[in-house]
């Protein structure tokens, strides 16, 4: 049996579907990402496993017990949000210690366990600080460290680290990955930002619409992605999608053919599967992205290599791809296997 069961779990806004129907089965100690793009519903859903949004239809099962209709205390999750939520008038220690000290919990023990989280988080220097006192990542910490002193049943992140700039959000991601190597807890995390899901998740959920597209681990999102959407929603940058035409010999149920950026390889003009101009050439130092206009077709494609080129705009180039990397999509977009 699953620690955390989603059985047709539905949401109404008014006439508004916003969650429809989700089934999704999470294990002990898994660290499950939910992306999307915004207003799919990701926060919703959150809400609605954390008790802060009623559900419709449909049952929540924790640990054995349905908790459908429990009120947000008594669920036994703890919930840490984009805007860290910390009481701007207490320190760092006792904005810790909340939960604990209305639970009448006995202060040795307190003491304690707020010690051991600050101790996890590097916040032992912090902890007779406010929090107006911290930089942005260390304020995050706090809000994490006050739900690591509950130990709940589940972590809820929604959107953590959105408010911090991208280096500091490179770090505490970090941090977080190695806070659950620590503690195996069983977590649900938001974003939507795809690194964030693909470095974090054991598996991820992409959603679209209130309905899940695909939930798989990240490398099978990547290499088998269920539908159109998912293919293009995973990949930085997007996958390149192609009329079947343009892509002789592939199953008569293909309308549309999909390649990542680096399964094209750029070869002399002249040769090569494909051919066309190119259009704009990106260097990123580690990589070099390089955008070609098709010839006929006049659909763009990017190759991605990692050696740096001397291709130039306007030049006519060859584009080379293995069959055995393409993805086809039927006229629903689903995946051809
Ligand atoms: N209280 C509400 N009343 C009516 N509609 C709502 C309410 N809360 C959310 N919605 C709608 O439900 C949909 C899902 O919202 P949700 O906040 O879950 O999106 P999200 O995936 O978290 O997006 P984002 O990435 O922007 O945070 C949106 O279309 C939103 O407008
Ligand atoms: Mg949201």
């Amino acid at each position: 049996m699953s620690y955390l069961e989603l059985k047709g779990v539905e949401k109404y806004y008014g006439d508004f579907h916003a969650i429809k129907g989700i089934n999704l089965n999470i294990q002990k100690g898994e660290f499950i990402v939910f992306v999307g793009p915004s207003g799919c519903g990701k926060s919703t859903l959150l809400r609605m496993i954390a008790g802060l949004e009623e559900i419709n239809g449909g049952d929540l099962i924790l640990d054995g017990n349905n908790i459908t209709d429990t009120l947000p205390s008594k669920r036994d999750l703890a919930m840490v949000f984009q805007s860290y939520a910390l009481y701007p008038h207490m320190t760092v220690e006792e904005n810790m210690s909340f939960a604990l000290r209305i639970a009448k919990e006995d202060p040795a023990v307190i003491k304690e366990k707020v010690e051991q989280a600050a101790a996890k988080l590097n916040l032992t220097d912090y902890l007779k600080r406010t929090p107006k006192e911290l930089s942005g990542g260390q304020r995050q910490r706090v809000a994490i460290g006050r739900a690591i002193v509950r130990a709940p049943k589940v972590f809820l992140f929604d959107e953590p680290l959105s408010n911090l700039d991208a280096a500091l959000r490179g770090q505490t991601r970090v941090e977080i990955a190695h806070l659950h190597r620590e503690l195996n807890a069983t977590s649900i995390y938001v974003t939507h930002d795809q690194v964030e899901a693909m470095t974090l998740a054991d598996r991820v959920v992409v959603m679209q619409a209130g309905v899940i597209e695909q939930c798989g681990t990240p490398m099978e999102l990547y290499d088998r992605p269920a539908n159109k959407f998912v293919a293009q929603f995973i990949g930085m940058p997007k996958m390149n999608l192609m009329p079947a035409s343009l892509i002789p010999g592939q199953s008569d149920a293909a309308v549309e053919v999909g390649v990542r950026p680096e399964h094209f390889t750029l070869v002399a003009a002249g040769e090569g599967q494909l051919k066309g101009r190119v259009e704009m050439v990106e260097a990123l130092g580690n990589e070099t992205l390089i955008h070609v206009e098709l010839e006929g077709s006049k659909e763009m494609v990017i190759v991605r290599q990692y050696e740096q080129t001397s291709v130039r705009p306007d030049e006519q180039v060859g584009i080379n791809y293995d069959a055995s990397q393409l993805h086809c999509f039927d006229a629903q977009g689903q995946a051809i296997r």
